[in-house]
């Protein structure tokens, strides 16, 4: 569910910036460049095809390819075109120079909080914020490693075989109870949350869906091939130590009653992988192509660092306001008229599909009852007629009808007036 009228809002003939890394913009931008990278891959449901055959040649068929085809260039560009202004890599760089960086940046990730799960370790709900942050997970890990796939074709020496060694064991070395998406889908099942891969699509938030999609952006195009390595070998070292971290507190969250073999699986084979891909790939290929490929491998390093931030950042943006939700609400003369207010109207049975905006918002409810929608397993917030609720920009809402119909108006939030500023959270 794209919602098209947020999609009709969205100036694409500008670039995004990075200060709107988690803006509505890069939101619909992102949803669509995840689409087409999964058109990609092959997905087909558990139950299997029956009589979602239709859906099957809807989405793989010649339509929606050849609109892919003649779009996803100049969708890239639009959602991270931005990296070439945040990230200047200059100079003459040698592999030591090289290995210098690499440690570098992973030694300030090991060094440093993860902000999502330090946001849920402080949550009044945890158990909620912890399934916001799972659910953000599964965006890669009920398909991991389809992106790395695309850059195991072709010819190139050693490093493509330690590539291959990594590729293997993501895929359980080809028995399926061992594969990562199987044993990150016994995660979710231990939280009662559900495995196919779009059950939460309306949950995906920008920064997480622009990472994901970045290992596409820089796998699909080989030009971009030494800022893939570059990228893959800082995520992959960086793994193992923050997936002890979401051991500690998720055991601190659930106890017992949640299944950690995923994290565990990653806190013991990232560190191998992180030293295959820095060894045996990183540096290797450095050695072997010499100064003109350096400084694209530490821009891809640049690149996987920043990019986690914005997913660290909005993750935990999301977890906050939906925690503290009932501070967002608005009443009386917080309720400004509003001229430009955009009616949206609502039935019981109306899909289901969330947004964000790039500027603070009221969502007013005019008529009937409605519940406001913050994460994958947040409590519903009943609205009645009359009430409002704050909603900062980029974040992620959806809105359901209470009753058999409703109608809520959309404002811009005038930051001014007092009951419009939320309580200190
Ligand atoms: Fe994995
Ligand atoms: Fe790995």
């Amino acid at each position: 569910m794209l919602v098209p009228d947020a999609v009709a809002e969205v100036d694409f003939t500008r670039p995004l910036s990075a200060a709107e890394a988690t803006g509505h913009r890069a939101l619909v931008a992102h949803r669509l460049l995840g689409t087409f990278y999964e058109a990609d891959t092959v997905l087909l449901p558990e139950q299997g095809l029956g009589a979602l055959r239709g859906d099957f040649d809807h989405f793989y068929g010649d339509g929606l390819r050849r609109l892919r085809e003649a779009s996803l260039s100049d969708l890239e560009h639009f959602a991270f075109a931005l990296l070439d202004d945040e990230i200047d890599v200059t100079g003459a760089w040698s592999v030591e120079d090289l290995a210098t960086y690499f440690e570098h940046a992973a030694g300030e990730a090991d060094a440093g909080e993860v902000e999502s799960l330090t946001t849920i370790a402080a949550a009044r709900r945890p158990a909620v914020a912890a399934d916001t942050y799972l659910v953000q997970l599964a965006l890669d890990g009920l398909t991991e490693a389809s992106a790395m796939s695309r850059n195991l074709g072709g010819a190139f020496g050693p490093e493509q075989s330690a590539l291959f060694k990594v590729f293997i064991d993501e895929f359980g070395y080809g028995v399926h109870e061992a594969k990562h998406t199987t044993i990150f889908r016994k995660m979710l099942r231990s939280r009662a949350l559900q495995t196919h891969v779009h059950a939460y699509w309306n949950f995906y938030l920008a920064g997480p869906l622009a990472t994901n999609n970045y290992y596409y952006f820089v796998s699909r195009d080989h030009a971009s091939f030494f800022r893939y390595i570059g990228a893959v070998s800082y995520a992959e070292r960086v793994f193992a130590p923050s997936f002890v971290k979401m051991i500690e507190t998720y055991r601190g969250v659930f106890g017992d009653d949640v299944d950690l073999h995923y994290c565990e699986e990653h806190a013991h084979i990232d560190a191998h992988h992180g030293r295959i891909t820095r060894d045996e790939i990183l540096l290797a290929l450095a050695e072997r192509h010499g100064a003109g490929v350096i400084p694209e491998l530490v821009r891809g390093i640049a690149e996987a660092r920043l990019l986690g931030g914005w997913f660290e950042q909005d993750t935990a943006a999301q977890i906050r306001w939906a925690d503290d939700l009932d501070t967002y609400r608005v009443t009386g003369s917080g309720i400004q008229p509003a001229e430009a207010a955009r009616r949206v109207e609502l039935a019981a049975g109306s899909p289901f599909g969330t947004r964000s905006h790039d500027r603070a918002v009221l969502v007013v409810v005019e008529d009937g009852a409605a519940e406001l929608i913050t994460g994958p397993t947040a409590a519903s917030a009943p609205m009645a007629r009359g009430e409002a609720m704050l909603v900062p920009a980029g974040r992620l809402y959806g809105v359901r009808a209470a009753g058999s119909a409703c109608a809520y108006s959309v404002r811009a939030a005038d930051p001014d007036t007092p009951a419009v500023t939320p309580s200190a959270s």
